[in-house]
């Protein structure tokens, strides 16, 4: 059993740039998730602003949809990214889904993951959310545990032609979480 000490889950905000600088230095060549992890972030403050535009929908690259990030944080370090869809088009039913997470690789294995997808599928809650979508390759086993602790249902298993691996949607209902 992991003790997971107190994981606090914000908005983006410049007091944390060092440690969101830190952040992307750990994760090295690793693919980042989730997407918003790939934005230009030399500007920090017009990083912060942009994300928050996209929490409202505004200024949205093609293809995405009103998205809101969070950072969970611990003893003032960004331990974990999430993002959270607000609603998906068809291909975001097939690769994205509602939820993108990932952990600063330092802090991993220690239940992190768990608590972040447990905090963001409250604020999806909060924004009236019934059932969340997560999708995740087979083979990122880790993902697929921190899903199925949160209530995560494997609805099904498909492949598409961006990645040689099986891809697997979750369905989270929201309604049914333990408070
Ligand atoms: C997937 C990821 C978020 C997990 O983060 P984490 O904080 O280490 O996860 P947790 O500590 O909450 O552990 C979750 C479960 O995964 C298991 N796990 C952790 N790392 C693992 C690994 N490398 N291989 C297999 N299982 C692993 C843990 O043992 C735990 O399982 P348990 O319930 O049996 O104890 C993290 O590895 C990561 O950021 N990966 C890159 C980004 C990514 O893949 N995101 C998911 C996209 S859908």
């Amino acid at each position: 059993m992991h003790v997971v000490p107190m994981l606090s889950l914000i908005a983006p905000t410049v007091e944390y740039e060092e440690s969101y600088r830190s952040y992307i230095d750990e994760l090295g060549s690793a693919e980042r998730y989730p997407f918003t992890l790939d934005l230009e972030f030399d500007d920090f403050p017009a990083l912060v602003a942009r994300l928050s535009n996209f929490s409202l929908g505004i200024e949205l690259p093609d293809g995405a949809v009103p998205n809101t990030t969070f950072w969970l944080v611990e003893d003032g370090e960004i331990v974990g990214v999430s993002s959270l869809r607000h609603h998906l088009t068809d291909r975001l039913r097939l690769l994205g889904g509602h939820i993108g997470f990932g952990v600063r690789p330092s802090a991993q294995g220690r239940g992190v993951a768990k608590e972040l997808l447990k905090q963001t599928l409250t604020q999806a809650g909060h924004l009236g959310m019934s059932e969340i979508l997560v999708i995740c390759l087979k083979e990122n086993t880790a993902s697929s545990r921190v899903i199925e602790a949160n209530g995560g249902k494997l609805e099904s298993e498909y492949s598409v032609p961006e990645y040689d691996g099986l891809l697997q949607r979750y369905a989270i209902p929201i309604n049914k979480m333990a408070p």
